[in-house]
């Protein structure tokens, strides 16, 4: 079990090596925010075939539903509820091994297993998240944190 954990740990690190310049040739010469996170839900979507990638964004004092790819999700999530909430409320990413033992967690499709929320922060302050959703159990590790956190930082919003 340890050895199969050990094989499988940062097996998508050459997808994401490869991935990351095409994000970035993707959303350097665009200014518009909406396009460039519909861009990016859109790329890691298609490369990892996750169930849910996408980003709520910061207005007033929720987190409103943003470009995504995937199922319908729930519009709205306050400061502090489900994992989401809660990393923007923590400022730091949040790896959820197994939705069903992360309190409070929101259950917008009864697929998903395991999730990775990566707060986007600016000048201090988190600005939006990116949700990933899998409908498989402990899906994330360290590598997707990495690369995810590398991704956001190329976003200007
Ligand atoms: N599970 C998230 C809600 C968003 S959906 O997964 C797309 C949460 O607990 O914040």
């Amino acid at each position: 079990m340890a050895e199969d954990l050990k094989i499988t740990k940062g097996h998508k690190e050459p997808q994401y090596q490869s991935l990351i310049p095409q994000i970035k040739a993707l959303i350097v010469r665009e200014g518009d925010v909406v396009a460039n996170l519909a861009n990016i839900s859109a790329a890691l979507k298609e490369q990892f075939n996750f169930l849910w990638v996408g980003f709520y964004l910061v207005k007033d004092d929720e987190l409103v539903l943003g470009p995504f790819q995937g199922p319908v999700a729930c519009t709205r999530i306050a400061k502090g509820r489900g994992v989401c909430g809660t990393s923007w409320e923590r400022k730091e990413t949040i790896i959820v091994p197994d939705v069903e033992a992360f309190p409070g967690h929101i259950a917008c499709s009864s697929l998903s297993k395991s999730e990775i929320v990566v707060p986007v922060i600016r000048n201090d302050k988190v600005t939006a998240v990116l949700d990933v959703d899998s409908d498989q159990l402990n899906e994330f590790d360290e590598t997707d944190q990495k690369y995810l956190e590398e991704i956001v930082r190329h976003i200007r919003i």
